[in-house]
């Protein structure tokens, strides 16, 4: 694992639209994008650039179950307002949060995977160290699906919804295999919330209850964080 200490948001954001270039030039033609907050310099970065996304397809890790697409709070609306707006992909994909049959939904979207391999993956994580929405216990061979959130999970996202009533209880995310199966991967963390997960990304045993330790297992994965992320880090 690569990890790059950044000053802030701001700075991680840039460090990460080089690194874009980067892949772009070896020849990636799909991107896989994450939502929540840490992603958002990197989309801002992206679209102030002169990076253009019209010949280049994208899957988006998760959406939440119940919310529709004009939903500002489902992630098909912050993908729109925050990236695709202003530069449209030839073809963006995300799970689909309002499907009458959630199985079948994530069959569809296994496939569309399957279809366009991931060549570039951006991720965020949670405090529990969940990486889409694949909360501590999912299995490491999981594929899309559907997902119960957890309290903590909830609580955490909370700060988007008016009242935590609000916050969708299920989510249709990729699973752990879909997200190993990129070619490389670029996970955010910022904040002391996060230094707990990330110490043990990082360092600690590759295990199911902490899902974003399975990164060990992965060639080329790189962190950018900042220094209260790094903080529980030995060395
Ligand atoms: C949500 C998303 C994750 C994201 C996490 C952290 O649970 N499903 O993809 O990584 O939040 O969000 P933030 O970056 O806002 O801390």
């Amino acid at each position: 694992m690569k990890i790059i200490q950044v000053s802030d948001q701001l700075e991680g954001g840039k460090v990460a639209v080089d690194i874009l270039r980067r892949k772009l030039a070896e020849g990636a033609k799909t991107l896989g994008l994450a939502t929540g907050s840490s992603p958002l310099t990197f989309y801002k970065e992206l679209v102030d650039s002169d990076i253009d996304l019209s010949n280049l397809v994208s899957v988006n890790l998760d959406e939440y179950v119940g919310l529709t697409e004009d939903d500002p709070q489902s992630y098909h609306y912050f993908m729109k307002e925050n990236l695709f707006s202003h530069k449209p992909f030839k073809h963006s994909f995300l799970p689909n949060g309002t499907s009458h049959n959630a199985e079948e939904e994530t069959e569809a979207y296994n496939r569309i995977l399957a279809e366009n391999p991931v060549d570039f993956q951006i991720l965020g994580i949670g405090t529990n160290g969940h990486i889409g929405f694949n909360e501590p216990g999912t299995s490491f061979d999981s594929q899309t699906h559907l997902v119960d959130l957890t309290p903590s999970t909830i609580e955490a996202n909370a700060r988007f919804f008016e009242t935590i009533d609000q916050v969708p209880t299920q989510a249709i995310s990729m699973g752990i295999a879909n997200i190993m199966a990129a070619k490389s991967i670029l996970l955010f963390a910022y904040g002391k919330s996060k230094a707990q997960a990330i110490a043990g990304t990082v360092s600690g045993p590759v295990t199911e209850e902490l899902p974003a330790s399975v990164l060990q297992n992965h060639a080329d994965v790189t962190i950018i964080a900042d220094a209260e992320a790094l903080s529980l880090l030995n060395n």
